[in-house]
C-alpha cells in the first residue's frame, strides 16, 4: 500500500517533470515572426476558443476548487485530498492548454507565463508535500520530517489563493495586453490598493462569522490593529508616492497627503482603542479614514466621463463604507465587539460596511487608464459598467460567506438542540456540555461547603474540568445524560 502510495507520487512528479520538458521544447509560439504591431501589445486576432477554455478551467480549478480544498484541509476533513487530486488534474489541464493556445498572439516573456511557472512548480510542491503526509509515516525520522513538511503544506497551501488571485490578474492584463510601458505605475497602484481593500473585507467577514470571540480573547480592540496598518500603510505612502527631489507633478501632492493623514490618523486611533482602565475599546477612526479616503479620491480629476463616473462611484462607496462602518460600531454594537454574549450573530446592518469594501475593490481596480479607455472606445456605457463591477464583487463576497460558512460547519459544528446526545461527539456540543457539566458541579458543590472550605472546592472543580477535558466524547455524551436526567 505505502509502496504504491510512493510509486504513485514519483510517476507523478516524473509525468510533471516531463510534460515541463516537452513545453519548453514544443514552446514556440513567441519566437519567429510576430503579428503584433509596432507600439500594440497584443495581435489583432480574438481570443482562440482553447484559450477561452484555458481561462474557465483555470479560474475553476484556481478560484474555485482550490480554496475549498483548503478549508477542507484547514477542518482535516476526508475530502481534502480527492478534492485538491480534481483541481489537480484540472490544473494540469489547463496547463497545457495555456501553452496550447493560437489566435491572438501575446507580448513575450509576459508577466502572467513568468509567475505560472512559480505557481506550477509550488503546486508540483504542494501535492508532492501532500502526498507524503498522506502517507501518515509518523514513525522515527519520518515523524521528524512529517514535522517539518506540516507547516510547509500548510502555508503554501493558504497562500495559494492569494498567489491564484494575482495569476488571474496577471492574466487579464496579458489578455488585454495592458500594464506595459509607463501604464505600469497606475496598474500596480489599482491593482494593489484594490485588492487590498478586498483582502480587508474578506479578513472582516472572517471576523464577522467565526471570529468575534476570538477577537474579544486577543485583548485588543478591532481598530487598534485596523489603526496600526493604517499608520504603517500612510508612512510608506508619505515617502513612496512623490519621487522626492524631482517636481511636483500630477497628483503627487494628494498621493502623498493622503499618506499623511493616513499616518496621523492611525497614530489616533491606536491611542483611542483603549479606554481609561486599560481595557480594548472601540473607535471611529479606521471608518473615518476610509471615509476621507473616498471622498478624496472621489475628487482626482478624470478625463473621461466613464472615468469620472467610475471614480466618483468608488469614492461614494468608500465613503458608505466609512460612515456606515462608524454607525455600525457606535450604534449598532454599541462599542461592543458583538450583538450577542456567544459571539454566533450578527445583525444584518453590519454586513453593509463589508460588503462596500468588496464593491470599492472591485472599482478601483476596474479604473486604470487603459480600462477606462477600453469602455469608453466599446458600446458599454459607465453605469453598465459599474453594475457588472458590483456583480463581481457580490459574487466574491458570496463566495467568502460560503467558504467561511464551510469552515465553520466543520469547525464548529451547530449543536443539535432536539437531540442533545447527539452533538456529544461534537466539537462545539463538547463546550456547550462542558459549560452544563460544571454549572451542575458548581451548584452540588456550593450546597456542600462552607465558606473556608472554597480554596479546596475550588481546587477540586479545577481538577474535575481538567478531567472533563481530558475524557473522551462518548464519556462526556454519559456524564451529559447523567446531568440531564
Ligand atoms: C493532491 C494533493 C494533496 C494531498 C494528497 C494533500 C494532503 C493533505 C493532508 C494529508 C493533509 C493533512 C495534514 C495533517 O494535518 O497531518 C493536508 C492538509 C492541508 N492541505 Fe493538502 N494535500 C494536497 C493538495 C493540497 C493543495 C493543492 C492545497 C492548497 C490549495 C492544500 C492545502 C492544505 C491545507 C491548507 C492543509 C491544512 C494544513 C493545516 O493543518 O494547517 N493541499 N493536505
Ligand atoms: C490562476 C490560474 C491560471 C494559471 C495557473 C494559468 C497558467 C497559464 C500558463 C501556464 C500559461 C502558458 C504560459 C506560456 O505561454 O508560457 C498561460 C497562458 C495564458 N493564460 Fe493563463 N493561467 C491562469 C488563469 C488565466 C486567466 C484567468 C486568464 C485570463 C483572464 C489567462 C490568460 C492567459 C493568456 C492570455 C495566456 C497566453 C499567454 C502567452 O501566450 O504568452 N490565464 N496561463
Amino acid at each position: 500500500m505505502v509502496v504504491s502510495r510512493a510509486s504513485g507520487a514519483a510517476s507523478l512528479s516524473l509525468l510533471c517533470i516531463a510534460a515541463f520538458a516537452e513545453m519548453a521544447m514544443a514552446h514556440d509560439h513567441h519566437d519567429g515572426d510576430s503579428k503584433i504591431a509596432d507600439g500594440d501589445t497584443v495581435s489583432q486576432e480574438p481570443i482562440d476558443t482553447i484559450l477561452w477554455i484555458h481561462i474557465f478551467i483555470q479560474m475553476f480549478a484556481y478560484g474555485v476548487i482550490f480554496p475549498i480544498g483548503m478549508v477542507l484541509g484547514i477542518t482535516k476533513s476526508r475530502w481534502h485530498v480527492p478534492t485538491q487530486i480534481v483541481g489537480s488534474i484540472l490544473a494540469l489541464l489547463g496547463f497545457f492548454l495555456g501553452h496550447a493556445h493560437g489566435g491572438r498572439e501575446f507580448v513575450g516573456g509576459n508577466v502572467h507565463s513568468g509567475f505560472a511557472n512559480i505557481l506550477q512548480l509550488l503546486l508540483i510542491g504542494q501535492v508532492v508535500l501532500g502526498l507524503y503526509l498522506k502517507g501518515h509515516w509518523e514513525k522515527g525520522v519520518n515523524g521528524r520530517i512529517r514535522k517539518l513538511i506540516r507547516p510547509c503544506h500548510s502555508i503554501i497551501g493558504k497562500a495559494m489563493p492569494v498567489l491564484s488571485w494575482t495569476q488571474m490578474i496577471f492574466g487579464g492584463i496579458t489578455t488585454l495586453g495592458f500594464c506595459q510601458g509607463e501604464h505600469l505605475g497606475q496598474c500596480l497602484a489599482h491593482f494593489i490598493m484594490g485588492s487590498a481593500f478586498i483582502a480587508y473585507a474578506v479578513l472582516l467577514t472572517i471576523i464577522l462569522l467565526v471570529g468575534q470571540v476570538w477577537m474579544r480573547r486577543c485583548g485588543r480592540s478591532q481598530e487598534f490593529v485596523d489603526s496600526a496598518v493604517i499608520g504603517a500603510w500612510g508612512c510608506v505612502n508619505t515617502f513612496t508616492e512623490h519621487r522626492w527631489g524631482t517636481a511636483w507633478v500630477k497628483n503627487d501632492w494628494q498621493h502623498t497627503t493622503m499618506g499623511i493623514i493616513w499616518w496621523c490618523a492611525g497614530l489616533a486611533g491606536m491611542w483611542l482603542s483603549k479606554d481609561r482602565d486599560g481595557n480594548p475599546k472601540r473607535n471611529f477612526i479606521p471608518g473615518f479614514v476610509i471615509f476621507m479616503t473616498g471622498w478624496a479620491m472621489s475628487a482626482h480629476p478624470q478625463e473621461l466621463m466613464v472615468s469620472a463616473m467610475t471614480h466618483s462611484m468608488f469614492g461614494k462607496t468608500l465613503m458608505a463604507a466609512g460612515l456606515t462602518r462608524i454607525i455600525e460600531i457606535a450604534f449598532v454594537l454599541k462599542d461592543n465587539q458583538s450583538t450577542s454574549e456567544d459571539g454566533r450573530s450578527w445583525n444584518s446592518f453590519q454586513y453593509i460596511p463589508v460588503f462596500l469594501l468588496y464593491a470599492a475593490g472591485f472599482l478601483f481596480m476596474g479604473a486604470t487608464e487603459e480600462q477606462m479607455a477600453l469602455v469608453h472606445n466599446s458600446a458599454l456605457d459607465g453605469v453598465s459598467y459599474i453594475l457588472i463591477l458590483y456583480s463581481l464583487a457580490f459574487l466574491v463576497f458570496l463566495f467568502s460567506n460560503m467558504l467561511i460558512r464551510l469552515y465553520d460547519r466543520l469547525a464548529n459544528p451547530a449543536i443539535d438542540i432536539k437531540n442533545p446526545a447527539n452533538g456529544h461527539a461534537r466539537a462545539n456540543g463538547r463546550t456547550v456540555e462542558e459549560g452544563r457539566l460544571h454549572d451542575a458541579e458548581e451548584f452540588e458543590l456550593d450546597g456542600l461547603m462552607s465558606d473556608d472550605e472554597g480554596d479546596e472546592s475550588r481546587r477540586m472543580l479545577r481538577r474535575s474540568e481538567d478531567r472533563t477535558s481530558l475524557d473522551t466524547p462518548s464519556t462526556l455524551g454519559k456524564n451529559n445524560e447523567a446531568s440531564v436526567n
